[in-house]
């Protein structure tokens, strides 16, 4: 039982996927959409209050009528504080709770339900936004993939918004572990279930969150990875797929850029002319 219980909770290799399916379980999803329309909690999304403030700084970037392509838009917080004031916006998430949730909020928008590592849009954008640190949850062979994709999709001139955790959230993250008993289910399943749950940290500024879950009929797990990054390695990922620094901030509400931020939220431009 010892051994058992160590090789579940053992650390994988460097960004290791196990199988079972997180952003788009069913189950899961539903205590996920609960979570993200929870206005007081920093959880699937950031409180509504600071979504607001975040939405009319990042609204001040571009005038009324611009294209916006917010990808990972979860139930649309962000796409529909978009579309009211003017921007004609597309809202992308691969969860299909999520979205049907956005639609069913704001009907002037379009939303596609859809992986956005796949997308393949060609010079529609003035704007694509990544909002909520899910850039670090990617490998990096996936974050190129996003980058190459985001340039394409862009028109010369547009801009790329995206925010990820940075030098003082690694600093705070502690290996650590635990476990939770749910005698009549919870987020993670619906049936009694034990939880075990293992934070680790890796070279290169990666964290890792693992979570099993043990039930009477079988055994699941979700490996939740993200990689912490200073401004300076961002801009220098985003420039070998072509991407300029427009400018730097502490958070996606357009606070001034600081080294005490457990964030930072980076513009990124695709440059006009022989390169854009
Ligand atoms: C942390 S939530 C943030 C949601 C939203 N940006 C916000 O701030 O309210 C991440 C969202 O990205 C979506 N997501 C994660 N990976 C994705 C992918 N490869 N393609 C499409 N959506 C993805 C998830 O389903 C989830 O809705």
């Amino acid at each position: 039982m010892y051994a058992a219980l160590n090789t579940l909770l053992a650390r994988p290799a460097l960004y290791a996927r196990t199988g079972d399916a997180f952003w788009t379980d069913p189950h899961i999803s539903q205590g996920m959409l609960d979570a993200h329309l929870n206005p007081e909690t920093d959880a699937a999304s950031r409180n509504h209050a600071f979504i607001a403030r975040s939405a009319a700084w990042i609204r001040s970037l571009l005038p009324a009528g611009a294209d916006v392509l917010d990808i990972g838009c979860g139930p649309g917080l962000y796409t529909r504080r978009f579309a009211q004031s003017g921007w004609r916006v597309t809202g992308m998430d691969f969860s299909e709770w999520s979205i049907a949730y956005a639609r069913s909020q704001d009907a002037a928008s379009r939303y596609v339900v859809q992986d956005y590592l796949q997308m393949a849009y060609e010079a529609a954008f003035d704007l694509v936004t990544l909002i909520w640190c899910d850039y670090g949850a990617l490998t990096l062979q996936e974050r190129h993939e996003l980058l190459k994709r985001v340039w394409r999709a862009l028109r010369p001139g547009g801009l790329f918004l995206l925010d990820v955790f940075s030098e003082v959230f690694w600093a705070g993250f502690a290996e650590r572990t635990s476990w939770e008993r749910h005698d009549h289910g919870g987020f993670w399943s619906p049936k009694p279930h034990l939880c075990l749950q293992a934070s680790y940290r890796y070279p290169e500024r990666v964290t890792l969150d693992r979570t099993v879950v043990l039930t009477a009929s079988g055994t699941r797990s979700y490996n939740i990875w993200n990689t912490c990054f200073t401004a300076e390695r961002l801009l220098a990922e985003a420039a070998r797929f072509g991407f300029a620094g427009q400018a730097i901030y502490a958070d996606v509400a357009g606070a001034p850029a600081s080294d005490a931020s457990e964030t930072c939220c980076v513009i990124l431009q695709k440059p006009v002319g022989p390169g854009g």
